[in-house]
Order: C-alpha cells, then structure tokens, then sequence
C-alpha cells in the first residue's frame, strides 16, 4: 500500500510530500505515515519506528499525548473557530506564555514560527524606523523571503545567498548574513553599518548545522551592540523554547531581549507559534502601528491543545526531563561510535543532540559543520530505517527526544547505530 500511496503521493504532490526536508525521507524508501503513538509511529504499512526525528522537534511530550488529545478534543465539542473578540483558552494561554518569558509584556499569536519571525521584522522595523536585519548562517528563521539567506551555504563560498529561487532581488539588502558565533565580524559590521539595523536575530542555540550552542560571549556582544546602535535583539526559540528551557535561554546567556519567538514545544504539535514581546513593542500592536492578522491565528484547537501541552511541560519540569533524556540518548550514540571504532562528535544541549561523522570537536559554525561525513551520515539514517528507527537524513538536522523517550527506546539507538557504524565503514574501509 506504501508503494502505491508514494506514486499517487507523486502525481499530485511536488516531491511526493510537502516540502523539500520531508521529501528527503522518501530518498530512503517511501514513507507514509499512519499513526503515532509516544515514541514510536508506524508507516501505513505497519512498520513500526523509534522516532528521533519527533516532527522536527515539535513533539516534545510524546505522540498524541492523552491530555492534549482530550483538550483539544473537549474544544472540538465546544469551539472550532470564532474569528470575533477572543476566547477563553488564548487569555489562559496568553497568560502562561507571559508568564514564563523574563521580560515579556505580552503575546502575538500566530500559526507557524515563520509568521511570527515575519511579525518579529516588522516590528523591529517599525520601532526603529530601519531596515536591515542581522542573521547568522547556519541559522533558519523560517521559509520566508525576509530571512531565507546561507541556511546551508556558507558565506565564504557561496557570497549572500538566498536558498530558494523567487525572492525579489530587493530584499537581499535588507537582510546581512555574518557568521556565527564570530564576534570580531558582527563587531565591524555594526561599527560600520550599526545605524541602518533595525534588528539582530539569532538562534541562541542553532539547530540547522546540528547542535551548535552559541558562545556566552558572542550573545552578550550582540546585546551589547544592539543597545549601543538602537537595535532590537532577537531570539528566535521555536527549538529551544520548551525543548532547551521553559524559560528560553535569556537567563542562561544572561541578556534580555525584545523579543522571542516560540513554537514547536509550546504546543507539542499543534499548528501555533507565538511571538513574545516587551513593553514597547506591545505599545506598537496594541495602538495599531503594526498590524498582525490571520484567519486561523490563535485557532481554538490549537490554543487549547497548546495550553494543555504547556501547563503540563511546566507541572512535569520538561526541560530538565528532556536534558537528562537526550543526555542518555546521545551518550549511547557516543558509546556505539567508541565501540564500533567510527570518528564522530556528538553535541547534545537540551532535548535535541546531532552527530557529526568524521569531525573529533563539534562543530562552532556551519563551514565547521560541513566538514563532517555526510555520505556517511545519510548511509547511517538509511540503515537506521532499515532496522526501525526514525532520524532526518539531513545531516545538518539532529535527532530529538520526548518525555516518552525511555530506556527502550534508548537500547534500541545504542545497538542500530553500532551495528550501521559498522557495517558501513567496515565495508567501505
Ligand atoms: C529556529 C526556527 N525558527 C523558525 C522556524 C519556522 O517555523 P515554522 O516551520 O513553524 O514556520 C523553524 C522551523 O523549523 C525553526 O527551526
């Protein structure tokens, strides 16, 4: 039935899915998904899969958590959707989200993470009266033009590059790619261009070159010339929030910022994303200097799916329960590279861990990252499928674990990744 699905999925889907990392899965076999349950989902063939990949980290309590799936099914019964005034769920959630971020006045609902960076632009712009927006390679803020710039291509190589085609030539000089985690050129940039930036965004922990904690003293340089130049500093948290820490990372880093932006783990697979702002950006929203709107933003399901999913994150202490699973998780893959003789550095920071095949030191930055194997790396998701566990073949992804994760699941990793390690570099040595 899978076969037959995937070839229909073709005819009618560009890739066979939709987008271009989901499509990647197909390059394994097809995958068609059926149902998902904790840890584990099953192809509708009925392969059954220990998921690493936990819907790009969205799902941080397990599949289909039992008490999401009643709030959201309780909501069904009551509302849909109201598209007038507010509704009970989004104040409580609102109020929750408030509540966790230090420094935030408030929240703008919206449905994915790439909207609320959208909103995040606007905003900055908005309050500053400027255009350009400092990002970092390496870094992804969503799928749209304003950002989409050297996710996977490093600036030395490839110049500023838009990683899709379509985006107007314009919005190029609105956007200045750096660097991560270089503090000399995000120096010379803003003494040079300072006065034009309206914003500095950055993953305080960059998910798309693997798992790459930026250095305490490049965030708090960042805030330190945000300030200086009259810039708005911005964390992009939709893998961290929840995932890394409840609160975001502020404290850890020991900066404020003016905005963050959540996703993913606040809602444990709900279709929401919520920008999170400070007293003076609220003003801008709430006296109507900036617009945000959207039929399906703050859906009833997905508010009260959400609030369930997050009341629950904070009563279970989630960040830590996802730290010291993935701690587990990625020492087996560690052990399993030690025992079978393979070179490789894992990285582990929160509930998400990567493997760089090939490189001793994780990687600081993406030219870093792509040193690594990634032949090697995509043979080792192969076999990985092949013996029941689900991981991105992106070798720029990582793996995530859930609260549902336990010592099974564990074993399982530990035993597929060591016989795969050895089985592709004892036959290809
Ligand atoms: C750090 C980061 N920001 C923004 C986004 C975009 O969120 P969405 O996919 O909900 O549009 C993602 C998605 O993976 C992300 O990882």
């Amino acid at each position: 039935m899978e076969q037959s699905l995937f070839k229909r999925a073709l005819s009618v889907l560009p890739g066979g899915a939709q987008g271009t990392l989901r499509r990647e899965f197909h390059s394994i076999s097809p995958l068609v998904v059926s149902r998902a349950r904790g840890p584990r989902l099953w192809t509708i063939d009925g392969q059954e899969l220990v998921d690493f990949h936990m819907a790009f980290g969205a799902v941080v309590l397990g599949h289909s958590d039992p008490d999401v799936v009643k709030a959201v099914s309780e909501q069904a019964s009551r509302l849909i959707l109201h598209g007038a005034g507010v509704s009970d769920v989004e104040v409580e959630y609102a109020e929750l989200i408030t509540s966790l971020i230090p420094g935030a006045r408030g929240v703008v609902f919206t449905v994915t993470g790439s909207e609320a960076v959208m909103l995040a632009f606007r905003a900055a712009r908005a309050a500053t009266g400027k255009n350009i927006i400092v990002k970092f390679e390496g870094n992804y803020h969503g799928w749209h033009d304003y950002s989409l710039y050297n996710v996977r291509n490093p600036i030395s190589k490839a110049g500023k590059k838009a990683e899709s085609g379509g985006i107007p030539s314009q919005v190029a000089s609105t956007v200045e790619v750096l660097p991560y985690n270089d503090i000399e050129a995000l120096r010379s940039f803003m003494y040079e261009r300072g006065d034009k930036v309206a914003a500095i965004i950055m993953e305080p922990v960059a998910h798309s070159m693997g798992v790459v904690p930026a250095r305490k003293e490049f965030v708090r340089e960042a805030e330190r010339l945000a300030r200086t130049y009259g810039a708005l500093l911005i964390f992009d948290e939709v893998i961290t929030g929840v995932r890394v820490s409840l609160r975001g990372l502020q404290e850890y880093y020991g900066v404020r910022v003016d905005m963050t932006i959540l996703g993913k783990g606040i809602a444990n697979g709900l279709p929401v994303a919520a920008l999170v702002v400070n007293e003076d950006v609220f003003n801008l929203f709430e006296e109507g200097v900036v617009v945000a709107s959207g039929t399906y933003a703050s859906h009833p399901l997905s508010m009260a799916g959400g609030l369930a999913a997050l009341r629950k994150a904070v009563k279970l202490d989630l960040d830590k329960v996802l730290w010291r699973i993935a701690t587990e998780a990625s020492k087996a893959v560690g052990d399993a590279l030690s025992d079978a003789r393979v070179t490789g550095a894992v990285s582990q920071f929160g509930g998400s861990f990567s493997l760089h095949l090939g490189l001793k030191e994780p990687p600081r930055n993406l030219e870093e990252a792509l040193k690594a194997d990634l032949e090697g790396y995509r043979k080792l998701v192969a076999h990985l499928r092949r013996t029941g566990i689900l991981v991105s073949p992106n070798p720029l992804k990582r793996f995530h674990v859930s609260a549902s994760h336990g010592s099974d699941e564990i074993e399982a990793l530990y035993s597929a990744v060591k016989s795969a390690l050895k089985n592709i570099f004892t036959r290809s040595s």
